[in-house]
């Protein structure tokens, strides 16, 4: 079976995120990749284990895209055609299938991507897209569930600005770049913060492990947890430390300390060198934390003063190269008028 996966457009992590958890994706058009799937439900499953899905659609093997079999499946009062390979001429099929259907009412989209999750729901719409070229016709039979992220985003009791908060889509898709099957396997942030890492990671079935230099955090971090029923071992540590209380650990997951929110310009060239010192001795430490070949999942901030850009991921090329595989790098991800720019790096121990 056949289905194409919608992605959000600000999730610059997708494609990343899809390599390594399906195989054989291939990008359709922007946002849109096509796979295959032996079962429906094993598509479904995949789509809501993503952090990057929005809605998920079906290939209708036998049916033709013409108004009169599209209207024999329509089931809901409203429904939606977009057709994929000629956006504009969308209108004229979706009147014509209300004239077959002599009821109904349609939506039409904005753009080729369909209508949003929000609208499908509420309207109870059934929603159809059309390859003109190819002559296929595609349902969707899956939508992200909007309210659990609108709730881990906005309304845990714990998020903490200052610390820096990660957007629960991104933290999902970092962890989905460690190419391993939860399975209770053991992951950890050493800078949980107020624990945004460890709620996706244990909603993704690993058994998670954190800490923070700050009591507080760690606090968040139970609370937060706490508050979907999910548990964690949790320390009060500095990170380069985290040897003294992990040990056989399958993936590292982390947002590390970034800096100082809100520096002047003449103040990056400072911060950049304790930035490196604090990753490199963290990234040393974790050879002992880690079992052999597990992962490391880490951001690096990059930096501009307006004369030059400071990469701190440019630790990774001196002497680490010795006990870490570089897997992926220059993935990159900012949030809207963020002044730091996060470069996410994959490495697996050797
Ligand atoms: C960018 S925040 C992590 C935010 C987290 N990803 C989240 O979304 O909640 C960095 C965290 O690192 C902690 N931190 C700073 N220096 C540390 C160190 N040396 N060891 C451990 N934690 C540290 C801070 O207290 C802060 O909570």
């Amino acid at each position: 079976m056949r289905f194409i996966l919608f992605v959000g457009a600000s999730n610059t992590l997708a494609e990343f995120e899809i390599e390594a958890q399906i195989k054989g994706a291939t990008l359709l058009q922007p946002n849109i990749y096509l796979f295959e799937s032996s079962e429906a439900d094993t598509a479904q499953k995949t789509a809501s284990k993503l952090g990057c899905s929005i809605k998920l659609a079906q290939e209708l093997r036998g049916v033709l895209p013409s108004s009169q079999s599209i209207a024999d499946l329509v089931k809901s009062k409203n429904f939606s055609v977009t057709i994929l390979d000629g956006f504009k001429d969308s209108p004229q099929i979706n009147q014509e299938i209300k004239e077959v259907l002599q009821k109904g009412r349609f939506i039409l989209s904005k753009d080729q991507f369909g209508l949003s999750p929000v609208l499908l729901k509420k309207h109870k719409i059934d929603e159809f897209f059309i390859d003109q070229k190819n002559e296929e016709v595609w349902q969707t039979v899956w939508i992200h569930d909007f309210e659990h992220w609108i709730q881990k985003d906005r309304h845990m009791p714990f998020a903490n600005a200052k610390a820096g908060i990660l957007p629960p889509k991104i933290a999902r898709s970092m962890i989905n770049m460690v190419p391993m099957e939860p399975n209770g396997k053991l992951l950890v942030d050493p800078f949980c913060g107020s624990g945004r890492i460890l709620v996706e990671a244990a909603e993704l079935g690993f058994t998670v492990g954190g800490g923070d230099i700050l009591a507080q955090q760690v606090k968040e971090t139970k609370v937060n947890l706490d508050s979907l029923s999910y548990s964690a071992r949790l320390e009060v540590l500095d990170a380069t430390h985290l040897s003294d209380k992990f040990r056989q650990v399958d993936a590292i997951v982390t947002e590390p300390f970034l800096g100082k929110p809100n520096l002047r310009p003449d103040q990056i060239r400072y911060l950049v060198p304790g930035l490196q010192k604090l990753y490199l001795g963290c990234l040393k430490n974790w050879l002992e934390v880690l079992k052999p070949s597990g992962y490391v999942v880490i951001v690096f901030p990059s930096f501009d003063d307006g004369k030059h850009i400071y990469k701190t991921s440019g630790i990774i090329d001196g002497k680490l190269e010795l006990s870490y595989n570089l897997l992926k790098r220059d993935i990159l991800y900012s949030r809207p008028n963020a002044d730091v720019r996060r470069e996410i790096v994959v490495l697996q121990k050797k």
